[in-house]
């Protein structure tokens, strides 16, 4: 089904380029899952304990072992294979270029749209090797660095305004670790996994709902301003921590306060850190 998913808009800028704020109503292209005049044919009207909701078919954050509870059929989105999170190939390949610079880029999600959550028993695809938004799972993620999470769970982390740090596991350990600091020490929503989907030209990425900076360089100035300027920007602001915790390795710490009041306090203007 979500092949079907029209890719809304991508803007590609340079890291320091501005983007243009996109006006819903010039969208002449298909919606997804509908355009914000039309009925909603799928409309689902519940109370509070049904697993149900209006906007996403499956209420988000139930543990409920008939749809989602962080624990059964976890392999059709992982097949916990070592190999998503272990270095298989030659390392030098995915050194840090000095001369490839970051990519930027923006997908335009409209405001109507609201993605659809998927039980268990449903795989999800992703056209995109790095999805910035998409259906995913009703469970989301324990905020914190894991050994391995599935995309299905950090999209839904990213709804809520988190960044996600992703890195291949060939990446240079010395830039993972650096980028590592600075999410740590920049918000509490933060989630950090191996992503060997990634490519050897731009190895380590952030992403955040509907951004997403690829790089093969980590410049402390640069992602601090993607942070700062995409963190906390997901369309179901909370700081509600998830319930998906399988290879969770060290839980996120609270940085300024639960709310994330204040993004990457610890660092000044050229990245001093406290
Ligand atoms: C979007 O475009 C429509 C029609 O062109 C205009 O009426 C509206 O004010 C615009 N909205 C924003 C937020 O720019
Ligand atoms: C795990 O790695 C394999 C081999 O590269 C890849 O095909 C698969 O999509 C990865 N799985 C996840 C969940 O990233
Ligand atoms: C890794 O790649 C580099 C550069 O291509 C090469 O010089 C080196 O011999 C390779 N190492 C291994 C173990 O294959
Ligand atoms: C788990 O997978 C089986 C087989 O695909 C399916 O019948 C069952 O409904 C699934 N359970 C849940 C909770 O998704
Ligand atoms: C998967 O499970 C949910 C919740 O029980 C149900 O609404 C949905 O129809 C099921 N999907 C399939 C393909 O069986």
């Amino acid at each position: 089904m979500l092949k079907n998913i029209v890719v809304l808009c991508i803007t590609i800028v340079s890291a320091k380029g501005a983007v243009q704020p996109y006006n819903d109503s010039h969208w002449r292209r298909r919606w997804f899952p509908h355009s914000p005049g039309d009925v909603d044919a799928n409309q689902i009207v519940t109370d509070n304990r049904d697993l149900h909701d209006a906007h996403h078919g499956i209420a988000m954050g139930i543990v409920d072992s008939s749809c989602d509870d962080g624990k059964i059929n976890l392999t059709i989105d992982w097949n916990n294979s070592p190999d998503n999170y272990t270095c298989l190939e030659n390392k030098t390949l995915y050194l840090p270029k000095f001369d490839t610079a970051s990519s930027y880029s923006q997908e335009h999600i409209p405001q109507e749209y609201s993605a659809p959550h998927k039980c268990m028993n449903e795989s999800i695809e992703y056209e995109e090797v790095l999805p910035t938004f998409g259906t995913h799972r009703p469970l989301w993620a324990v905020y914190g660095e894991y050994t391995f999470l599935p995309r299905q769970r950090w999209l839904h982390n990213l709804e809520h305004g988190a960044v996600a740090l992703l890195y291949h596991p060939c990446a240079n350990l010395n830039k993972v670790n650096l980028l590592k600091r600075i999410v740590k020490n920049c918000l509490y929503r933060h989630v950090i996994t191996p992503y060997n989907l990634l490519t050897p030209q731009r190895p380590i990425a952030l992403v955040t709902w509907g951004h997403r900076l690829e790089m093969s360089n980590v410049d402390p100035k640069e992602v601090l301003k993607f942070i700062k300027l995409h963190a906390l920007n997901g369309p179901e602001k909370t700081h509600r921590d998830g319930q998906y915790d399988l290879m969770l390795k060290e839980k996120a710490q609270i940085v300024s306060d639960s709310d994330d009041t204040n993004v990457c306090p610890g660092f000044s203007g050229d990245f001093q850190m406290k």
